[in-house]
């Protein structure tokens, strides 16, 4: 079974579609999303509309949890307020009632997907630090977990015995006897340094994980933001992937 996985796609409706192009030409046989579909960009209503059409199974991450709390605050930085707040003011009550439905959890067997930590709710920790790792693993149910969150790709590890590990991303061959945690980066708002799209492909046969950057048309995303009078940081983060 080949898996297609995105995650933290934001709004961003046109790294979205440059990433499921990129994953039908891989010829993934599923598409899952590690959850913040809305959040940042200025096209949620797209891009929910594409995960529903397809019937990509998602969970919930936190901008889509803000989205559903209509009226709430929430101690995030000004401009991601800035951005929930539009985006419940531009999303129809069925499409924030979509979002609601969103689990927390999914659990496919083999593997688990999450958003953020296993733990934590209604917190959100990036899962990067030694704390969060710790408790993370402690409470992840399978084997494999799959993440978002972060908008950086990510692999941590931990073997019986030996001290946990927090490294980048890159192609891998799972180890045996190891504990996995994989945060797929981020479709819409990467912040890693590279502005493009990432997306990550499981093949669980071959127990082979994939990584890779999917060049988009940012400067038209960075358009939209700025056409919605979002806060411009918004938009120029798009170019440099931060
Ligand atoms: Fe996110």
């Amino acid at each position: 079974m080949l898996t297609g996985f995105i995650g933290d796609i934001h709004g961003n409706i046109d790294a979205l579609e440059a990433a499921l192009e990129t994953l039908r030409a891989h010829r993934v046989e599923r598409i899952i999303c590690t959850g913040d579909i809305v959040g940042y960009g200025a096209c949620p209503r797209e891009c929910i509309d594409l995960v529903h059409q397809l019937g990509i199974p998602s969970v919930l991450g936190n901008h889509d949890h803000y989205t559903t709390q209509i009226g709430g605050d929430w101690a995030i930085r000004p401009a991601a307020k800035h951005a929930i707040r539009w985006t419940q003011a531009h999303l129809e009550r069925d499409y924030v009632d979509w979002l609601a439905t969103l689990p927390l959890t999914l659990d496919f067997g083999s593997f688990t997907v999450r958003h953020a930590s296993h733990v934590w709710f209604p917190e959100w920790p990036y899962v990067i630090h030694r704390r969060e790792v710790i408790q993370h693993l402690l409470f992840q149910p399978r084997r494999l977990c799959f993440n978002g969150h972060c908008h950086a790709p990510v692999r941590i590890s931990h073997r019986a015995g030996k001290p946990i590990s927090v490294d980048s991303l890159g192609n891998l061959l799972l180890p045996r006897n190891q504990r996995l945690t994989i945060g797929v980066g981020s479709v819409g708002q990467p912040r890693d340094g590279d502005w493009r799209a990432a997306v990550v492909i499981f093949d669980e046969s071959r127990e082979f994980i994939r990584l890779l950057r999917v060049p988009y048309p940012v400067e038209k995303a960075r358009q939209r933001i700025l056409d919605a009078h979002f806060p411009s940081e918004l938009a120029d983060r798009l170019l440099v992937g931060h």
